[in-house]
């Protein structure tokens, strides 16, 4: 069972660095499942979220509303993966159009809080205007004894605490059945779902304008498409909860509740353009609720429009300037905006306040690394140890996030250890070759290698040219038949869908930040091909441990753990890369895992 080294459930989706044209960067694994939304649904089967069923108490509610947010929540490295929680295997989501009855609304233009709106920038209650009558004598005849007034008052208080406080969820014209909807309730709390279905069905016939009895249907039909495992029957659910917001008069609450069901429900889908277009509706109707707020900004987060996740989170922050997932999540996009500073700053302020929704892995890996990006390293060595202390890493160093727990571990391996004897005694009795056909497609088209863009090169010039990548051969292998035709006999190199099998050059002068690969479902291969001995040379860190590399030689080392290269020859260094899998990795998990 894989984990993500996260101990908190909770969490509100997921998060997307951006910026660069390789989508995929080290660090944020995840945001690769973001794109493939849909198709990460298909590959995994899901593991159902728990979901609880109606009981119209104000508690229930609360509990449901933290519920879904825990569902929505697995986007990010949490211990669910995200797309774990996406549409069945046997019925792959398809994107449909968003229920005709949510009205429209645009989410490239998110609702800004109105300005006179912002409770953060209206603290100060308006002092009452003095008046005459303020100072008015008190009307004798009208005083009592005021023990009498203490009695009547201890009365009145009595009164209103039997006086039950109405029911936020419930409207008048819910008042009627409220009887029925109650046994309705009952039905689903018992997990008879179908049942439940039809009595709210047979409700709705004889009201249909009970918000309640439509919101009892969609719930239901929630309840029963998890028992069923049935996307088609998820899909009515989402109609359901639509439905029930265009009901007139339907309470405020019951809306809120409704639409971030239906989009919680369409995130699992992988219907994330609706799950954020539902969410901009239930935002434009409540545009001073950071809970909603906040899972817009997520929203945009998913579908990679970083900029106005920002904003959202910059609104978030004027109505509630210490809400830490606010915090967390702009500190995010900041950091890998590449403002370091104001990302450790955020990020730290969220990380701190514990609020729920910032204890997650990657938000210590963020800070850690904005941290140590800024020479506050003994500041980012403590983000780590407490992100171990905390089980959101594997140790201080190893700090993949996507990671199968019971795999062993240690910075560098020798061929015997990785299971890989055969393919390193391949590699290096054919290393000429393989180096031969790199310096062809090197001198010749240069245009070929491309600039390494996941954001981890502090100086200098590192570039990639890329023969497999997520398990998959990429059209340069034509550039390199022979080199492609060998690593075609290792099974566990090009079908290791977990890592890339690429040439990577580095010029004289390059600092590589330390880093961290995305899972510990791999060790990494470096064949020497030329290995320039000038200069002060080039080297490699991996945890306490420094290698350097040697001309056709393999070097194994585990790329989970954090890295770091230093080139300070005086000509290049090349070398090919090649991961596997790691030798504890089961042939199922390797048809199983998540590419990433
Ligand atoms: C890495 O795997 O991060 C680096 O070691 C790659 C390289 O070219 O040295
Ligand atoms: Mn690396």
């Amino acid at each position: 069972m894989e984990s993500r080294c996260e101990n908190s459930v909770l969490g509100h989706g997921d998060l997307r660095s951006r910026g660069s044209k390789h989508n995929m960067t080290e660090q944020d694994a995840l945001l690769d499942e973001f794109e493939s939304n849909g198709k990460a649904a298909k590959d995994t089967q899901a593991s159902m979220p728990v979901k609880s069923t109606s009981n119209f108490t104000l508690i229930l509610l609360i509990v449901m509303v933290a519920l879904t947010w825990g569902i929505a929540a697995t986007a990010y490295f949490g211990i669910v993966d995200y797309k774990a929680v996406m549409g069945w295997k046997e019925m792959g989501p398809v994107e449909t159009r968003s229920s005709k009855a949510v009205p429209d609304s645009d989410p490239e233009n998110p609702p800004q809080a109105k300005e006179n709106e912002k409770p953060g920038l209206n603290k100060e209650k308006a002092k009452e205007p003095i008046s005459h009558d303020s100072v008015k004598e008190p009307d004798k005849k009208k005083v009592e004894p005021i023990e009498k007034e203490t009695e009547k008052k201890t009365q009145e208080n009595k009164k209103e605490k039997v006086k039950k406080k109405p029911n936020p969820f419930t409207s008048k014209e819910d008042k009627p059945i409220l009887n029925e909807l109650k046994s309705g309730d009952k039905l689903l709390k018992k997990g008879k779902a179908k049942e439940a279905e039809l009595h709210f069905r047979k409700l709705i016939k004889s009201n249909p304008s009970s918000p309640r009895a439509r919101f009892g249907l969609a719930e239901a039909l929630n309840a029963l498409s998890q028992q069923l495992k049935s996307n088609s029957v998820l899909q009515e659910c989402i109609k359901a909860y639509g439905e029930v917001v265009q009901i007139p008069g339907c309470p405020q609450a019951l809306k809120k509740q409704s639409l971030l069901t239906k989009s919680d429900r369409e995130t699992f889908l992988g219907q994330l353009s609706s799950s954020l277009k539902t969410l901009a509706v239930l935002a434009r109707e409540m545009p001073n609720d950071v809970e909603v707020l906040n899972k817009l900004g997520v929203g945009y987060l998913m579908i990679n429009k970083n900029s106005k996740a920002k904003q959202i989170y910059e609104t978030v922050l004027q109505i509630d300037p210490d809400n830490g997932f606010a915090l967390t999540h702009l500190g995010f996009i900041v950091k890998n905006e590449g403002d370091w500073v104001k990302g450790a700053d955020l990020l730290g302020r969220g990380v701190g306040s514990l609020a729920e929704g910032t204890q997650s892995g990657k938000f210590y890996f963020h800070l850690g690394d904005a941290l140590h990006r800024t020479n506050r390293t003994k500041e980012a060595e403590e983000v780590y140890a407490r992100g171990a202390e905390k089980g959101l890493f594997r140790s201080k160093y190893q700090r993949s996030l996507y990671n199968v727990d019971r795999l062993q571990s240690r910075p560098f391996w020798t061929p015997k250890e990785a299971g890989a004897s055969e393919y390193v005694r391949k590699l290096e009795q054919n290393w000429k070759m393989i180096r031969d056909e790199a310096l062809k497609v090197m001198d010749v088209e240069k245009g070929l290698f491309l600039e390494e863009e996941e954001g981890l090169k502090n100086t200098g010039n590192w570039r990639q040219f890329t023969l497999f990548a997520k398990g998959e051969k990429t059209a340069e292998c034509n550039r390199v038949p022979k080199t492609c035709a060998l690593i075609d006999k290792m099974p566990n190199a090009k079908g290791c869908r977990r890592g890339q099998i690429k040439y990577s050059v580095m010029m004289p002068g390059t600092h590589v930040w330390p880093h961290t690969g995305p899972t510990n479902c791999r060790l990494r291969m470096h064949l020497g091909l030329v290995i320039p001995k000038t200069g002060d040379g080039a080297r490699l860190r991996c945890a306490d441990e420094y290698r350097t590399w040697e001309e056709g030689k393999v070097l194994i080392f585990d790329d989970s753990y954090e890295h770091e290269v230093w080139q300070n020859a005086e000509s290049f260094r090349l070398i090919l890369i090649v991961d596997v899998w790691h030798p504890d990795i089961t042939d199922h998990e390797k048809r199983t895992l998540s590419a990433i």
